[in-house]
């Protein structure tokens, strides 16, 4: 496609979505105040995924929302799908918007014989013929560098700290529940201009952290903690209980992927955790249930369509974490 048509065509923004997270590609098109595109992602008797565009996407600017969460292999492979489907369709540009990017925890060889999923699925989605992808709080930034195309990392911190500022927190501090995420921890308290501590956590199975010490001081604090992640919950739990140890006041968590699996809200119903925000990236269908009270879900729609916005229109998306 020559360069002519290509530009002209990016003139048609549109988004669809798979079954991962509907929620967020409508609320996005909201915010965006276009319809979402027309597709059916549906399954054959056998289990496989049946998808078809239900419109002329010719030479247009495509956005597909797809979030990589439970079921993780069958909303991999419709995103997949969806690209493959698009690219056939000739589409001028294909953007891959991942709200949560799954398969992400392995990403490099921490022991023998061990894969690299975080690069497999980035391999599998270049060769699928995506052009660029838009990610939300990748699990390391240096992901990337995985894909040979285009990257824009967004943040879910301004939302989150948007929430903090609301609180109005007395002697608040951020702590990171593992020296993995100091990084993000100090985007936090540099963004609510407050300290920050650490927890230095080690993970000694799939389900089992130990906490060592804490570097920082949390007495009479009230605490801020983020993470990236819960999955099980058990980092988060284990990591509240030694701050309560330590003397902290109230403990708030912060965490952008609620994937909460198993018994993920019940342990942290019984942590002692006065609050846990998390953001829309994984749809919740009703796991937070035992948490009460204790949740606040925030949207990141805006926050993507914004994105989307920009880089439809050739503007700069790192201008919006500034
Ligand atoms: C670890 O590096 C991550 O940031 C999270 O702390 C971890 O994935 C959470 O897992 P879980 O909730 O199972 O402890």
């Amino acid at each position: 496609m020559d360069q002519k048509t290509r530009i002209e065509g990016l003139s048609k923004l549109k988004v669809f979505t798979g079954n991962s997270n509907p929620d967020v590609a409508h609320k996005i098109c909201e915010y965006l105040k276009i319809s979402l595109g027309d597709a059916y992602v549906g399954r054959f008797p056998d289990g496989e995924i049946d998808l078809k565009i239900n419109e002329d996407i010719r030479g247009s600017d495509i956005f597909v929302v797809q979030s990589i969460c439970p079921p993780v292999n069958d909303n991999l492979v419709e995103l997949l799908m969806f690209i493959d489907c698009i690219k056939r369709a000739s589409a001028a540009r294909i953007t891959a918007v991942i709200p949560y990017y799954g398969y992400a925890r392995k990403d490099r060889k921490d022991e023998g014989r061990v894969p690299i999923t975080a690069k497999l699925v980035a391999n599998l989605i270049c060769e699928a013929g995506v052009d660029r992808v838009v990610a939300m709080d990748l699990h390391a930034a240096q992901i990337q560098g995985f894909f040979d195309i285009p990257v824009d990392h967004i943040f879910a911190f301004p939302v989150l700290c948007e929430h903090y500022k609301s609180l109005n927190l007395s002697d608040a501090i951020v702590v990171s529940p593992d020296v993995g995420g100091i990084k993000i921890a100090r985007a936090y308290s540099s963004k609510l201009n407050i300290k920050m501590a650490v927890v230095d956590k080690r993970r000694v199975g799939p389900e089992e952290t130990e906490v060592g010490f804490v570097i920082g001081e949390v007495k009479d604090k009230n605490v801020i903690m983020i993470d990236d992640i819960i999955a099980t919950g058990g980092s988060i739990a284990q990591a509240a209980r030694v701050l309560k140890e330590k003397g902290a006041k109230d403990i708030y968590v912060g965490t952008t992927h609620a994937i909460l699996c198993g018994k993920a809200a019940e342990k942290l119903a019984s942590a002692p955790i006065k609050e846990v925000a998390v953001t829309d990236t994984i749809p919740l269908d009703g796991r937070e249930k035992p948490l009460g009270e204790k949740i606040s879900v925030l949207t990141i729609s805006e926050l993507l369509g914004e994105a989307i916005r920009r880089i439809h229109t050739n503007e700069s998306v790192s201008a919006m974490f500034v």
